[in-house]
């Protein structure tokens, strides 16, 4: 079976927790994982699963303005460089198209080499937003246009 991309189901959201550090590493980011996420924005909160189990995972929602927010993606550190992290945001554009979005809108921390670097490869623009985190916490933020074609 190849790689599959479906909407989360609660097994899904507690397995990604229990691998956790092949995802983020050191990084503690158990407490950004909001089950209310998987649960109210259901059809945003996609999987990419195969015969391995989950090996990638994309959470976010549609704003009122008609925004895509990604608000965390992640491929497990054995699927990373294989076109995973790509295809989950084109599977998770074509879900918040189909909710009204005509914009995609993620942050991450201006450490995050790696994120900018992917993000940057799929077409989209960065800016460093100082304070957007709170006083003295600049973000990254990037955005691009919808229809996502790459
Ligand atoms: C960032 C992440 C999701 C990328 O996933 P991935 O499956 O490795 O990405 P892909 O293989 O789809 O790569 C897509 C493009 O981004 C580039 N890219 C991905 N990671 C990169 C990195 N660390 N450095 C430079 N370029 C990178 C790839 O070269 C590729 O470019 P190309 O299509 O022009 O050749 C993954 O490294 C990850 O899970 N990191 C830890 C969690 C994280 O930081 N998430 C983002 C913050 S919310």
């Amino acid at each position: 079976m190849g790689i599959q991309i479906a909407p989360a189901a609660m097994a899904d959201f507690h397995q990604v927790l229990a691998d956790h550090p092949r995802y983020w590493g050191e990084r503690a980011l158990r407490a950004l994982h909001l089950l209310a996420l998987v649960r109210e924005f259901g059809s945003t909160c996609l999987v990419a699963r195969d015969e391995g189990g989950v090996r990638g995972y994309v959470f976010g929602f549609v704003t009122p303005n008609g925004t895509g927010y990604v608000h965390l993606i992640a491929t497990r550190d054995d699927a990373r460089g294989t076109g995973l992290g790509r295809r989950l945001y084109a599977a998770f554009a074509g879900a918040a198209e189909r909710h009204g979005a005509r914009q995609l809108k993620a942050i991450t921390s201006t450490e995050n080499t790696g994120s900018i670097a992917f993000h940057r490869s799929i077409g989209f623009d960065m800016e460093i937003v100082d304070d957007y985190n709170g006083p003295g916490r600049a973000m990254a933020v990037f955005i691009r246009a919808l229809p996502f074609d790459s």
